[in-house]
């Protein structure tokens, strides 16, 4: 939610803001600006309400000259998307100018006080409080005359700022009166600082970073870092100075550009069968039959001995903590609970010494899920992770883990993080069964099941013209269901999201079985029902269940192993996967669903990799 960026070095800043903000897109999209300190020693503000395109057509009528800027592209809370609200905002009389990722929860009584010394506020945003708060710091500091090299009176300024803020943030500040310096600060909210060579970039993920530096510095909640053209700087709130370590970016241009698909989504679809090559990758051992992994930060001992794992996670991530559960209960015997991270933050759950907690999350920085794992290492439970984007936010909190690698996900729409997640939860059910009751040979046996994943998964992408067809006939609907049993009751969730936060068509996911208690009253000729049902324990239970959609006008579309004929003389259309175990089935079979929902919501003209009112990572309660 939100993205910003800032610049300091040689080049001409706006160039790589403006870069900058389209690869942050992703995280919000309603209105975006840059300001820059031009060679006459001026601001230069350009926002507009709307997406990066629009900005840019903005800086071609009026140019952001200058070598230092910063910019921002918002996911509205205070206040509407407009060019008013968009960031960056002014502190006093333009003395200062921010951009702001975050919640600041006191900013009413904060505004209050500062109304009452004068400032006047332009927007309806919670972030302007932090620009006229710095300004305001600034001016209780005695005059600056000659600026120290170390930027004291700027860093204490905004440090004190800083301490009488209640909320989240990763923000930027840029000085009219001093365009050698930006100071960037975090709690709660990412931001990076990209090294380059006599030059330092910042942004809140190292996506704008590729191509142009790739070592990068992660900042930690309290830190401040202090950044000209030469030189970083990390102070800590409590700790003062603090070395900061240097990673390096492990990404390409390539991996944030659509490489020839006409969306980020379709691209990540796509990318699926090397997605789950590379979860897989390493962590397969053969020779004790059974997955390994570096991240458990817990002795073999200490896993045997527990006795329940509490998943918690939100959206896609929820859905495949519930593979997750199905997949652990039916491979280690271990009881698994799945919880919206939103509810157990506030709940109080009985919890023992044998409690695990797994946090999963693609973006590693959705708000509910970190204060949902923190609640819960109050408590004194382990906490282990499951991340896609290294050095997030989640990751660097939790007790130990693991990351998906499976690349940058761009499109607000998860897709390939989820056959990621249900993949690497399937070596976790391995793992654990392994400690338990599995045999060394159902240990082997899985192992060749999991490596026959990626072709499976090459193979369910090969229907993806049989979908378009099908999602082309069906794409006027106005509702849908999706139907599914055991391992893919949570395929059914997560199909039905995919197609309605993309299409905005209304849709629900329901364990088919349930249809009868209530939701079949829904069924009509215009009502498709997807049956997801490919070969296995309850096949015949969810063919009774389809006879019964079906006796009711219903349409059907059925999502079934290549070559069954039963369940195609019965359903309208059908769209075929390669057969594969149960506990793995929710892998493949959710990619025809991907697939399906992203033909529809094309055929009816959306945004799909910025569909309305939703940003990719939901850094707010
Ligand atoms: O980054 P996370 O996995 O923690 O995000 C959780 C949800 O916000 C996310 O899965 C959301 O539901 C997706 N837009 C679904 O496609």
């Amino acid at each position: 939610m939100c993205g910003i960026v800032g610049y300091i070095g040689p080049r001409d800043a706006a160039e790589f803001l403006v870069t900058g903000l389209h690869r942050l897109e992703y995280r919000g999209y309603d209105s975006a600006g840059v300001a820059t300190i031009t060679p006459d020693g001026q601001f230069a503000l350009v926002k507009t309400t709307g997406r990066i395109s629009q900005l840019e057509n903005r800086l071609a009528d009026t140019p952001a000259p200058g070598s230092v800027g910063i910019g921002h592209t918002r996911w509205a809370t205070h206040g509407n998307p407009s060019d008013e609200n968009a960031h960056p905002h002014f502190g006093g009389d333009g003395e200062l100018a921010v951009v702001h990722n975050g919640v600041i929860e006191n900013y009413r009584p904060i505004k209050q006080r500062l109304e009452n010394e004068g400032y006047v506020f332009q927007s309806a945003t919670d972030s302007e409080v932090i620009a006229h708060l710095i300004d305001s710091c600034l001016k209780h500091q005695p005059p600056i005359e000659d600026m120290a090299a170390d930027y004291g009176p700027l860093v204490d300024a905004v440090q004190s700022a800083l301490t009488q803020l209640r909320g989240t943030y990763g923000l930027v500040v840029l000085f009219r009166r001093w365009p050698e310096v930006l100071i960037a600060a975090r709690l709660g909210s990412p931001l990076i600082v990209g090294v380059g060579d006599n030059e330092h970039f910042i942004a809140s993920d190292a996506s704008p970073l590729a191509g142009f530096t790739d070592k990068i510095v992660y900042l930690a909640d309290h830190e401040l870092a202090v950044v000209t053209a030469s030189e970083l700087r990390v102070i800590h709130r409590d700790q003062g100075r603090v070395n900061h370590n240097v990673h390096v970016l492990d990404f390409q241009v390539a991996d944030v550009a659509k490489g020839g698909f006409d969306h980020f989504m379709l691209k990540e679809i796509f990318e699926q069968p090397e997605a789950v090559e590379n979860v897989l990758r390493g962590r397969l051992d053969h020779d004790a039959a059974t997955s390994k992994f570096g991240g458990f930060n817990l002795t073999p001992q200490q896993l045997r001995a527990l006795n329940r794992i509490i998943m918690t996670a939100c959206g896609t991530s929820w859905h495949a903590g519930l593979v997750g559960e199905y997949q652990i209960e039916a491979l280690a015997r271990l009881p698994v609970e799945v919880e919206y991270a939103s509810e157990l933050r506030y709940s109080n759950p009985p919890i023992d010494n044998g409690t695990l907690v797994i946090a999963i999350t693609q973006s590693g920085e959705t708000a509910d899920t970190l204060a949902a794992l923190r609640e819960m290492q109050r408590k004194g439970c382990p906490v282990l992770g499951i991340c896609n984007v290294v050095g997030s936010t989640i990751p660097q909190e939790t007790d130990g883990g693991f990351y998906l690698r499976a690349g940058p996900e761009i499109g607000v729409a998860s897709t390939k993080a989820f056959t990621s997640q249900c993949t690497l939860l399937a070596m976790l059910a391995l793992y654990f069964g392994r400690l338990r009751h599995l045999s060394f040979s159902a240990g082997k046996q899985i192992i060749a099941e999991l490596q026959e994943l990626p072709d499976k998964v090459r193979r369910a992408l090969q229907y993806n013209d049989q979908v378009r067809s099908i999602a082309e006939k069906y794409a006027g609907c106005d509702n849908f269901l999706y139907l599914g049993r055991q391992f893919n009751f949570p395929t059914a969730l997560e199909g039905a999201l995919k197609l309605k936060e993309i299409s905005y068509i209304h849709a629900e996911g329901y364990p088919a079985a349930e249809m009868k208690h209530g939701p079949i009253a829904l069924v009509d000729e215009k009502t498709p029902s997807v049956f997801i049902m490919p070969r296995g324990q309850v096949y015949d239970k969810v063919m009774s269940n389809l006879q019964e959609i079906k006796a009711r006008g219903g349409p059907v579309i059925a999502v079934v192993c290549e070559g069954d004929t039963e369940a195609a003389e019965l359903a309208d259309d059908i769209i075929e996967i390669p057969a594969v175990e149960e506990y793995l089935q929710p892998i493949i079979t959710v990619i025809p669903l991907q697939l399906l929902a992203y033909h529809i919501a094309v055929a009816r003209g959306c945004d799909v990799d910025k569909p309305r009112n939703l940003a990719k990572s939901v850094t707010v309660e």
